[in-house]
């Protein structure tokens, strides 16, 4: 048997342990479920044999063949962890460089690692390797989350080469998985229809997810997707890994199903139009890769990536957020103080904690009347609001109701006196006609004159406005003829770009680190957990018609939690007041309606949902979310969130098919609950004038029970959405 070097180092606080692998070293990285084993070979190349279910005996990782081959790997590396390009590899690489002296081919060797142990049950490990020929070198990093089954993975490059070095693919991460098939789904659309999902099985050869759209990069498809091995993905059983690139850029996400019939995965930014000259002695830090790996389906493996993004990753993901009224849809670009006014009073009555003033309050020269003009002159429109931004927080928190304001920090439009005085400061080419996307330009942020512009936008505004509770910041444009003024290296700018963003957001949020922060992009265009770092929720889609939202809302699910995921109630849509409060609710809800054109009914309806929403938002929050009927498949959507004690439930049922009698016939099995418990079970969100029966005898039922057996929540067209707590009773 293999000679196994067991690290110990972790159990110890913050403890550092150096390790030189000798022949046949495993490196295992493990977290509370799943392991990843990384073995070094005789010639020191380093390999991945394992990531899957973690396995009770450690010494048996030694037993595992290689990389479960089913034939020859001519180069021993097709299950590089980080394959090189240039030698002999074969297949699609992580990395490729041509060197200082114009050699285009790359060797990376182990030569140690370290492991140490962070707060919170974090296990950092650092895979050293480096080129034998060559002063370069690549360290790849691990962080296990233990508790919460999930991997953050990523690389740092530098060299001392006597002169830079051209990086043509620098990816995150490259795994390795040997199944007999693998069912790819990934999520693709547009505006108005983000999160498409299509699952798809592998076939031989390489399939790739990427974008190209520079901003708002996954506006064609998410950076996110779901991997199941051996069948197609299920809610509850089998191995499934959902990955998801923390990256606000050009990203691509590459499957290959190798000549062993093996599928080798390679995440990062996308190499297109990204040639990076990388200085000697710089170092070169890619994004991270997130997985999770879970061996009992998609239900598990979303619960790990929400815990995680809860504890690890959104800010304040485990504190409170505010219920608000936008006025958006109520008044696009036709607003004063007067209506203004109004709308807020009106919000106050309907009972949200915060008023969000959206696009068209600023421009003088050239008024935000419309999409076509004023961004990048962030100065309060003289007519619309003749005293000021100052005055209306103030009026609305003497109306009881906290204010916020819509931004588009990084754009610009051509009629604007921003483009008129910066010319040099906009993305595009200087011999080609300017091709807008919605009428805009975007602004360079490579240009750190550019970066300390837009973070003044938001620090002026809240150094006038300190009182100002809430930030939605838009990002509408895509980059269309990249191209920077100032950017030295053209080849650089879709990189600087998002690193700009980033310089720009960890200012801001270490000067503001409570501010609620909306990541809006004319819809769900950028969400991923590069920029949720810095945001504590985000707009998955202009889309708010309810029935379309039960399909978006179900997709965004599998990767994010709900604490994150603004879900407003609009006049989009034929659903009633009900049926889109309901679909809200399973999120973080607000609205953009104009409260006066409620009737009497609606009104008072939606003021008790605000009510009942404050005392159960918790368990939505905070708690697990279960899918229990899955839209696509059936004439119905359910779902729950589970509180962690298991005291509490939430269940949401939605009805999406008009055909003749269809409705929920059967009872449905819950999940999650505890089966020694006994729960009651109520209604909630019961219309004015209409009776709950289910409220008429409220049951009393175990946990054992509503899980073998179910309940019927009774779901028809008379009753297209339910909503039902459970609580625990004696
Ligand atoms: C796109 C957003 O998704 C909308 O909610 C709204 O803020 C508009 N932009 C404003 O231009």
């Amino acid at each position: 048997m293999r000679l196994l070097v067991q690290i110990t180092a972790y159990l110890l606080p913050l403890f550092w342990a150096s390790q030189v692998a000798s022949a046949d070293n495993q490196i295992i990285i493990e977290t509370q479920q799943t392991a990843l084993v990384i073995r070094v070979d005789k010639d020191a190349d380093p390999t991945m044999v394992y990531l899957g279910k973690r396995l009770q005996q450690p010494t048996e990782y030694g037993l595992l063949t290689g990389n479960g081959k089913r034939g020859e790997d001519y180069t021993k590396i097709y299950n590089s962890v980080y394959t090189p390009a240039g030698g002999r590899n074969l297949l699609e690489p992580a990395i490729q460089v041509t060197h200082a002296d114009g050699n285009p081919s790359l060797d990376l060797k182990y030569v140690r690692h370290e492991k140490s142990d962070l707060a919170d049950g974090i296990v950092l490990t650092k895979v050293y390797l480096k080129d034998p020929q060559y002063p370069f070198e690549v360290t790849l990093f691990y962080k296990a989350y233990q508790k919460e089954d999930v991997i953050e993975q990523w690389s740092s490059i530098r060299h001392t080469e006597k002169k830079p070095v051209r990086m043509q693919k620098y990816a995150s991460a490259n795994l390795y998985l040997p199944a007999q098939s693998y069912y790819l789904t990934h999520f693709h659309g547009d505006w108005a229809q983000e999160m498409k999902p299509e699952e798809i099985q592998l076939s031989a050869g390489l399939k790739v997810l990427d974008t190209k759209l520079g901003t708002r990069a996954d506006l064609f498809q998410a950076p996110s997707f779901l991997l199941a091995l051996n069948k197609p993905a299920d809610e509850e059983t089998g191995e499934v890994l959902a990955g998801t690139l923390a990256w606000s850029g050009n990203y691509q996400l590459q499957f290959e199903v190798d000549p062993l019939r093996n599928l080798r995965l390679i995440s990062g930014i996308n190499p297109y139009a990204s040639e990076y000259t990388l200085a000697p002695n710089k170092e070169f830090v890619t994004p991270a890769f997130l997985f999770t790996y879970s061996a009992s389906g998609t239900g598990t493996a979303s619960r790990n990536m929400h815990r995680w993004a809860r504890k690890h990753r959104i800010p304040q993901g485990e504190g409170n957020r505010l219920t608000l009224l936008n006025n958006w849809e109520a008044t696009f670009f036709d607003f004063n103080e007067e209506k203004l006014t109004t709308l807020f009073k009106d919000g106050k009555k309907l009972g949200v904690d915060l008023f969000l003033l959206d696009d068209g309050w600023f421009g003088n020269k050239y008024p935000r009347n419309n999409d076509r003009t004023s961004l990048g002159d962030w100065q309060e429109n003289k007519q619309k609001l003749p005293h000021g931004l100052g005055y209306l927080i103030k009026e609305a928190e003497s109306a009881g109701i906290r204010f916020g304001i819509w931004l588009e920090p990084e754009m610009v439009s051509p009629k604007s006196e921003l483009y008129e005085k910066h010319p040099d400061w906009v993305i595009k080419l200087p011999n080609r006609a300017e091709y807008y996307f919605r009428n805009q330009l975007v602004l360079d942020l490579s240009n750190p004159k550019v970066q300390d512009f837009v973070y003044s936008i938001v620090d002026d505004m809240l150094t006038k406005n300190p009182t100002l509770g809430y930030i939605k910041w838009d990002c509408n444009a895509v980059i269309y003829n990249a191209f920077s003024a100032t950017n030295a290296n053209q080849s650089h700018l879709y990189i600087d770009y998002v690193q700009g963003l980033y310089k720009v957001l960890e200012r801001l949020r270490t000067k503001y680190p409570t501010l609620p922060l909306m990541l809006c992009s004319g819809g769900g265009g950028r969400v991923d957990y590069g920029a949720l770092k810095y945001f504590t929720e985000f707009w998955p889609s202009d889309n708010t018609d309810g029935l379309e939202r039960v399909f978006i809302q179900w997709d965004y699910s599998y990767f994010y939690p709900a604490i994150a995921t603004c879900n407003h109630i609009t006049d989009w849509g034929k659903q009633p007041i009900k049926f889109r409060t309901d679909v809200a609710m399973m999120g973080k809800m607000g609205y953009d309606i104009v409260v006066g054109k409620l009737d009497e009914k609606e009104l008072s309806f939606s003021q008790e949902a605000l009510k009942t929403y404050s005392r159960v938002k918790e368990v939505i929050w905070k708690g697990d979310l279960f899918r229990l009927v899955a839209p696509y498949k059936n004439n119905l959507a359910s779902l729950m969130y589970v509180s962690e004690k298991q005291d509490k439930a939430v269940w949401f049922s939605y009805l999406v098919s008009n055909r003749y009698q269809e409705g929920s016939q059967a009872p449905i099995r819950l999940k999650g609950l505890n089966p020694a418990k006994k729960y009651k079970v109520q209604e909630l969100n019961v219309y004015p004038g209409t009776n709950s029966r289910i409220n008429q005898n409220p049951a009393v039922l175990s946990g054992d029970y509503l899980m073998t057996v179910g309940f019927n929540p009774v779901v028809d067209a008379r009753r297209t959405s339910v909503v039902l707590e459970l609580t625990e009773t004696n």
